[in-house]
């Protein structure tokens, strides 16, 4: 038999989400063989391990040990590192296929570049998404790869119709669903078994759920203590638990806002969690207050409100049919629609169309060429 010789790229938190239901799909095909890379973006065992163990993915076949860095240092070292990888071809010998990357990390568009130039398909899952803001480094790792995919796997309408406005031809853009709600289906029923919200002393829908990460909010000290300030006031009306990525909590540290925070007594700060506990904690939540790109989408799905610290999304789905309002730095906005969820006057969301765990499936036949 002629296997379909696949490099699937990982390297941050949301990759490995987005990547075990993708990885379990393409499974099921035995003509399918498939070479897993870690580029190492992340490896603190709480970004990294933990997802591995809770989503059943098997270990790395390579690990590119990259680390953290400025975005030029990382994205060459992924670069030189998965060029050689993929000129190295699969274990078994042969050449690569394809390569599938998902989302838009840096380890995701660095992979990306490296398969183009060597001439492998590139396969970009979430393709399409446009915040139009292109002070997100995320914005240009969206564009650069999309540039170079043949394959555009597409989670919402507005991907669709962005790729088509840039010239992109119908045969090359799938709208598949969301892979990340595939994972959120499989594993919600065993991280509603953990009993984590009456641990923390807490009361179902009794508490908001905090996460903040991108640049524009925690790299500038001035924003940063606004946020943090705003949270203490959040948290006077519902305790907020927040699970703290390490790149928020060394600028915290940096900023001696710690003191700050360890008199807001009703605010729990927390390490990062494991995908099961924190599904745990949300999904039983009265409200996020998050910068994230995946949890707009996942509370959407959820129907949990998700009040979006962020000027604008590339996910429009999730305000116009979801669950999440732009807050941006508006605080006068925050206590408005924390209050409006509190009085229950919050808008309703549905759940968007193929967003039904079964788009990794959709992915895994479009790859094998079935369709
Ligand atoms: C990265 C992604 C972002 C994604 C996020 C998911 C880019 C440009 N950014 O942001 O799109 O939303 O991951 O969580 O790709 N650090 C650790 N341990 C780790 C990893 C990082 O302590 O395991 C610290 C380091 O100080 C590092 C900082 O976090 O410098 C930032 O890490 P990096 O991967 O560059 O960006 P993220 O903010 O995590
Ligand atoms: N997440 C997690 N533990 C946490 C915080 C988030 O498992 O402590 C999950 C969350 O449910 C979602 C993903 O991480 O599936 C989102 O990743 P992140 O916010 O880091 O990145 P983004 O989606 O913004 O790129």
């Amino acid at each position: 038999m002629n296997l379909l010789q696949l490099a699937c790229v990982v390297g941050a938190r949301p990759n490995f989400i987005k990547m075990a239901p993708l990885l379990r799909a393409l499974g099921a095909y035995p003509q399918v063989a498939v070479t897993l890379v870690h580029t190492g973006q992340h490896y603190d065992a709480k970004l990294s391990d933990i997802f591995f163990e809770q989503l059943g993915m098997r270990q790395p076949d390579v690990h590119l040990e990259v680390g953290s860095g400025s975005h030029g240092q990382q994205t060459a070292k992924i670069l030189e590192r998965m060029e050689q990888v993929l000129r190295d071809g699969p274990a078994a010998g042969g050449s690569f296929d394809r390569l599938i990357v998902v989302g838009d990390v840096n380890s995701s568009m660095a992979a990306a570049l490296a398969a183009a130039k060597l001439q492998i398909p590139v396969a970009h899952v979430e393709a399409g998404l446009r915040s139009f803001d292109r002070a997100m480094p995320e914005e240009i790792n969206r564009i650069v790869t999309d540039a170079i995919a043949d394959l555009l796997l597409v989670s919402e309408p507005a991907g669709v119709e962005n790729l088509t406005r840039e010239g992109r031809s119908a045969d090359e853009i799938h709208l598949v669903g969301n892979v990340m709600i595939d994972t959120l289906r499989d594993q919600l029923a065993s991280a509603q078994a953990l009993n984590l919200v009456s641990e923390y002393g807490l009361v179902p829908g009794g508490y908001a759920v905090v996460t903040l990460h991108r640049p524009s909010n925690v790299d500038c000290p001035q924003t940063l203590r606004g946020i943090v300030e705003v949270l203490a006031q959040v948290s006077e009306k519902l305790p907020c638990v927040w699970p703290i990525h390490p790149r928020t909590q060394a600028r915290l540290t940096d900023c001696e806002l710690d003191q700050l925070l360890e008199r807001a007594s009703a605010i729990r700060c927390l390490p990062p969690l494991g995908y099961r506990e924190f599904l745990c904690l949300v999904s039983q939540a009265k409200v996020l207050v998050t910068d994230s790109g995946g949890l707009q989408e996942e509370t959407t799905a959820l129907g949990v409100p998700c009040l979006t610290m962020r000027e604008n999304t590339e996910r429009p789905i999730t305000v116009e049919q979801g669950t999440s309002t732009l807050i941006g730095g508006d605080t006068q906005a925050l206590s408005r629609e924390l209050d409006a969820v509190l009085a229950g006057t919050y808008k309703r969301g549905t759940c968007p169309e193929l967003w039904d765990g079964k788009a990794s499936e959709r992915i895994a036949r479009i790859v094998v060429g079935e369709e």
